[in-house]
């Protein structure tokens, strides 16, 4: 199983989960493109075949010229990966703003249209290509004050699901990785506000896991790649779930 000489665009390559799949796949001997708001992140990892992009997925020119320059340098777009994304402070619905509800709809799932239509319309030049969406557990296993998050990774996973099967006779595959409560920076700031002031109380996410740890990044980019592999040839239309048992 591996992703030697692709070509792959991943997006959100400078948060926690982004790293490690960026590490993975070069280290499988792929190369990358990473997407992000800012080159911070991305400075971390320092590879010849990584390629950093300063962008925002919601600006859909600066998106169309990034796949146009990587399709037009390799003559490929091999995969996709979308880990960019957001996450709501767990609130009732009366306390969210439709700029709220807005914005989460926008990066979480508006975004990964954007970034999708790009990729597939040069996946379909070469009748190749594997798409992989970061979604997260709390659409099959919701809790409370949660509801405008896990509804834009909903619409992401629906839509994931479409145009799995839109694009199966162009031997593209689209799947979904559904992560469970994880290591990174954005886990505490699914906490309310007030619960953020008290700082990050990991043991509380940690015991929803009956896997009893938290999710590492490293993890994540295990199944990414297995599912960007040519091992997961006849995979699409499909959600892994990378999350210790918590949609259970
Ligand atoms: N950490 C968790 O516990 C957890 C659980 C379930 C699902 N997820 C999902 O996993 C994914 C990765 O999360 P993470 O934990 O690595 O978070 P993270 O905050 O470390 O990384 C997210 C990255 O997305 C980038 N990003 C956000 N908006 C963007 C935009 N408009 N344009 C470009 N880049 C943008 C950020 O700059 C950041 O680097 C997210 O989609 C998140 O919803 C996370």
């Amino acid at each position: 199983m591996t992703n030697k000489r692709k070509v792959i665009i991943v997006t959100g390559a400078g948060g926690g989960m982004g790293k490690a799949v960026v590490q993975k796949l070069l280290g499988q001997g792929a190369s990358v493109i990473g997407l992000d708001l800012s080159k911070k992140g991305m400075e971390e990892i320092n590879h010849e075949a990584f390629y950093k992009e300063e962008i925002n997925l919601l600006d859909e020119d600066s998106v169309k010229a990034v796949f146009k320059k990587y399709f037009e340098k390799f003559g490929k777009i091999d995969g996709l990966v979308n880990i960019a994304g957001i996450a709501q402070a767990g609130k009732p619905i009366q306390e969210v703003t439709l700029d709220e509800w807005s914005k989460l709809i926008g990066i979480n799932a508006t975004g990964v249209f954007l970034t999708c239509k790009e990729a597939v319309s040069y996946m379909r030049q070469n009748q190749y290509g594997a798409i992989v969406n970061v979604g997260s557990v709390s659409v099959a296993r919701p809790r409370p004050g949660l509801q405008s998050y896990i509804a834009s990774k909903g619409a992401m996973e629906a839509f994931s699901r479409a145009l799995a099967i839109e694009t199966a006779s162009d031997n593209i595959r689209v799947n979904v990785l559904h992560p469970g409560p994880a290591e990174t920076n954005m886990l505490g700031q699914f906490s309310s506000v007030e619960k953020q002031k008290e700082g990050l109380n990991r043991d509380v996410f940690k015991q929803s896991v009956p896997l009893g740890s938290l999710i590492q990044p490293e993890d994540i980019a295990e199944g990414v790649s297995y599912l960007l592999s040519d091992g997961a040839k006849m995979v699409t239309g499909t959600s892994l779930f990378v999350d210790g048992g918590r949609g259970l």
